[in-house]
């Protein structure tokens, strides 16, 4: 009998593997961090062995923890870093370059050539994205003009193109199939997102050979069967979503306006918004929130590229405290009125600004602050820049939201999300199950292998473990936030 479903989680600093029973609860759990490669400033790179070595091993190590055998787990699902490009040789397997993460900032001339030739408003209205060094299209063709011989063999037909969904699938499949989800295909800058197909002009722009590409699938769909040697038994892989639509489905947001807020690495909002592509008029991003039965469900996302990464930062780079869990602790001892902004702008700024070229920066030091002032205002800029996202997409679909949805990692720091609920003034409902991402590709596939009939399953699964409501005064939120938007517009790239 088969009473678990296998997730697998491959994030940008660590590979997960959750089993899960079909309440959606965690029956074990495994994780692994593999390292980072800066080669150059701006650049962010992972090895691909890395990527399939941890996410192999926490596979063995999860089912091990489970006290269960291979044979238990009905299907697979699986959830990943976007964006993050691979290229490997069909026949061999050999990637020709490691991978190129979403963060990575090596595309940022040839983006600013692009604005400038004006292709600002093709590309918004095919892919709902806009032109930036984190969507894979630039990533790609940088491989393809940088690796000797890459293009050659591209046009031969002999390479493929990924994003990690796609590797691994590949990877699990023994080299037999070559797909991805349409949640993934809609971040790769090459997707049409209405009319669901790769798109011919935007190949010809970015000079990519349609050989490459993988087939889409819905997100709840038959992606392949693992090669039996790996784990034992041959699963069928069931559900593929990328990991911040993942989280939306695992916090059961299936209705319009539904909103969630996703805190790993970095920070991700999305906002079911139904059948209708929204486009953004304050450069929020329109994406495939999922895609079942040939339907799409679309959302609005705002993207922030460092949340999590400013506490490990602190912890790692300015070694203030050992352990995550000391912030809470440390951030009660300030006051409201410390007036420190850290603006972690470590890698450029994302949603709404979209520059590559802004650097992090702290202001308001005083003979007053110490360890404590600068780990409130690190968590303090995650809510910031949550506040941000938030007036964009309340602009561009003016209802208000009701309550957001929280996970990720941070989210078990209760002086954040208190923080949080004051800054944005909005109830924050923390769910029991923090694995939303996991737990999102846990439902697709269960969807897929008649675990649950329809999505109205799902959503009686969701369960609230708290609230937290907001408490500041107009005056006291607004004068903070204040002081947040006067220490961005001064990292600014162009506030020269
Ligand atoms: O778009 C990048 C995002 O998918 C990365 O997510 O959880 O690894 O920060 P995470």
């Amino acid at each position: 009998m088969t009473s678990l479903m296998l997730a697998i989680d491959q994030g940008t600093t660590s590979s997960r593997a959750i089993l899960f029973d079909k309440t959606g609860n965690i029956v074990s759990l495994a994780q692994e961090e593999f390292p980072q490669h800066f080669p150059e400033g701006g650049w962010v790179e992972h090895h691909p062995d890395d990527i399939w070595g941890s996410t192999l091993r926490t596979i063995k190590q999860a089912i091990t923890n489970s006290g269960k055998t291979v044979h238990s787990i009905a299907g697979i699902g699986i959830t990943n870093q976007r964006e993050t490009t691979l290229v490997w040789d069909k026949n061999t397997g050999e990637p020709v370059y490691n991978a190129i993460v979403w963060q990575d900032r090596r595309t940022g001339d040839y983006c600013r050539s692009l604005k400038s030739q004006g292709h600002d408003e093709k590309i918004q209205s095919k892919t709902g994205l806009l032109i930036d060094p984190y969507f894979s299209a630039t990533k790609l063709r940088w491989i393809l003009e940088n690796v000797d011989g890459a293009r050659e063999r591209a046009e031969r037909g002999e390479l493929l193109f990924g994003t990690v969904d796609t590797y691994l699938i590949w990877k699990l499949t023994g080299g037999r199939e070559h797909r991805t989800d349409a949640t993934n295909a809609s971040r790769t800058c090459l997707f049409n997102i209405h009319e669901q197909c790769w798109d011919r002009d935007l190949l010809e722009l970015f000079g990519i050979p349609a050989s490459m590409l993988p087939e889409v699938m819905d997100s709840s769909d038959e992606f392949g069967r693992t090669d039996a040697q790996l784990l034992g038994a041959s699963l069928m892989i069931a559900g593929v979503a990328g990991d911040q639509q993942a989280a939306l489905i695992g916090q059961t947001c299936f209705e319009p306006g539904m909103v969630k807020s996703t805190y790993g690495t970095g920070c991700f909002m999305i906002m079911n918004t139904g059948e209708r592509a929204e486009v953004s008029n304050n450069k929020l991003l329109t994406t495939v929130g999922y895609r079942l039965d040939g339907k799409v469900t679309y959302a609005m996302e705002g993207s922030i590229f460092i949340a999590g990464a400013t506490v490990q930062w602190l912890r790692d780079g300015l070694k203030l405290f050992s352990n995550a869990s000391e912030t809470e602790h440390l951030a009660r001892e300030t006051n409201d009125g410390h007036g420190v902004y850290l603006v972690p702008a470590f890698t450029g700024l994302g949603a709404p600004h979209w520059d590559p070229q802004a650097r992090g920066a702290i202001f308001g030091l005083t003979r007053n602050t110490g360890i404590a002032e600068l780990v409130a205002a690190g968590l303090q800029s995650v809510c910031y820049q949550t506040r941000d996202l938030q007036e964009c997409m309340n602009r561009d679909v003016t209802a208000s939201t009701a309550a957001l949805r929280v996970d990720g990692g941070m989210v078990s720091n209760n002086w954040v999300m208190q923080f949080l609920a004051d800054i944005l003034d909005v109830q924050v409902d923390r769910p029991t199950v923090l694995e939303t991402t996991a737990l999102g590709v846990s439902y697709l596939a269960g969807l897929k292998l008649g675990w649950y009939e329809s999505l109205s399953d799902i959503t009686s699964l969701w369960h609230k473990e708290r609230s937290f409501y907001p408490q500041f005064s107009d005056d006291k939120r607004q004068s903070l936030y204040a002081g947040w938007l006067d220490a961005v517009s001064r990292v600014k790239s162009d506030n020269q």
